[in-house]
């Protein structure tokens, strides 16, 4: 049993320094939201999930900032809300979206479109797994070159 707000802590501390280089070039929007109470949730399982989630969104506004678009401000953001016996989880991020032939593959094991050794593609698949086995769902809402949305929806 843990709490929202540490939850984010927690995962932040577990970043290492590769993330921690993006974080500097990434605007925080910061920690916003609903204290959510406790989630029955196992805060390892949960930890790697957000961090799973981060590590696509520092990925993604690094590969935007390198094409260098004007006036682009690289931001990742991470929010919480409490809806009824339910809590909501949004990581989203101002980077390149996905197309239409990425999105529907994305939470395949192995599936990665970045190169050798910089994607193993189990990121989304292992952060599906840890939501289904938390009776969760996660959604994720793209659009090409504007960034991209996930949505976890836990049980309290
Ligand atoms: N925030 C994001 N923005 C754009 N594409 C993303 C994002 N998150 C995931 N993806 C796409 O989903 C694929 C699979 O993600 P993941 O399972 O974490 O594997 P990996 O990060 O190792 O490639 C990525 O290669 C990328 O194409
Ligand atoms: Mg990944």
């Amino acid at each position: 049993m843990f709490y929202c707000l540490p939850m984010f802590t927690l995962c932040l501390s577990n970043i290492g320094t590769a993330q921690m280089q993006q974080l500097i070039f990434a605007k925080i929007e910061g920690f916003k939201g609903d204290d959510c109470g406790k989630i029955n949730e196992v805060p390892q399982d949960m930890g790697r999930l957000i961090l799973n989630l981060l590590t696509n969104a520092f990925y993604a506004v690094n590969e935007k900032k390198k094409q260098r678009p004007e006036g682009y401000e690289p931001t990742v953001s991470i929010s919480t809300k409490k809806i009824g016996d339910k809590v909501e989880i949004r990581v989203s991020d101002n980077g390149n979206g996905m197309p239409e032939s990425v999105k529907d593959k994305i939470f395949q094991p192995f599936f990665t479109t970045k190169p050798t050794g910089q994607g193993t593609g189990l990121g989304l698949s292992m952060s599906y797994d840890i939501v289904k086995a938390h009776g969760g769902k996660i959604n994720m809402t793209t659009k090409e070159y504007e960034g991209t949305e996930f949505t976890i929806s836990l049980p309290v």
